[in-house]
């Protein structure tokens, strides 16, 4: 999507991935938040933790930093369609640590707006996955790879979308559906985004 370019000259070598999966606390969640163009403009602490670079570094970096090769472009890309037009977006993503290890996460991607509406930043909300989701994305993430290999990217979106389609619903309801924490979980994930707001 070309958000690399903004900021070439510290652009970060990607690490080669180990494929060992980073185990993530129930109790903590990984923040950050970016300009419009994806730019980290502020990491917290677990997020740090977790990827392995430190705070100083992902700063200033395209959010790409933590991009896994496993994940399709179709993905980013309804993302970016969603906030761009402002509405939020809970995606699960499988994300990139400096050691070359991975880690899953289900995010919350909202947007930020001034008090005459305009958007000015996005944040994102992370938490661990439970396994039995990784179950069903897992192999359609893959699928979906393969096609944006084969045919490009649109030709996934395509495919994204059909798949939604004969299920009846939109990406956000299948990944609420999936995913969205009930009860006492829900009451903790609000409480925790409220620290960061
Ligand atoms: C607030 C926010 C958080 C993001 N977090 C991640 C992330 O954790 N992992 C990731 O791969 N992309 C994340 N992205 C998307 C990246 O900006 C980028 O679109 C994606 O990594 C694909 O990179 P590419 O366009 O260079 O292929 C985030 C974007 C925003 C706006």
């Amino acid at each position: 999507m070309g958000r690399e370019e903004a900021n070439g000259s510290r652009r970060v070598r990607r690490p080669e991935p180990t494929g060992k999966e980073i185990k993530l606390s129930k109790k903590r969640i990984i923040v950050s938040k970016t300009d419009m163009k994806g730019i980290i403009l502020y990491a917290n602490d677990y997020f740090s933790e977790v990827c392995g670079y430190s705070e100083v570094e992902l700063i200033g970096q395209p959010h790409n930093i933590v991009r896994h090769p496993d994940m399709p472009k179709a993905v980013f890309y309804l993302l970016w369609q969603t906030i761009q037009r402002g509405k939020n977006i809970t995606a699960v993503v499988k994300n990139l640590a400096k050691s070359g290890d991975h880690y899953w996460v289900i995010t919350d991607f909202e947007i930020q707006q001034d008090s005459m509406g305009n958007i000015y930043q996005y944040t994102a909300y992370r938490r661990a996955v439970p396994r039995q989701i990784l179950e069903t994305i897992e192999p359609l993430y893959a699928k979906m790879l393969e096609i944006e290999k084969v045919h490009g990217m649109k030709a996934s979106v395509e495919y994204l979308n059909s798949y939604l389609a004969e299920r009846e619903m939109t990406y956000n309801e299948y990944i609420d559906e999936l995913a969205q924490p009930k009860g006492i979980a829900a009451l903790l994930f609000e409480q925790m985004k409220k620290m960061f707001r």
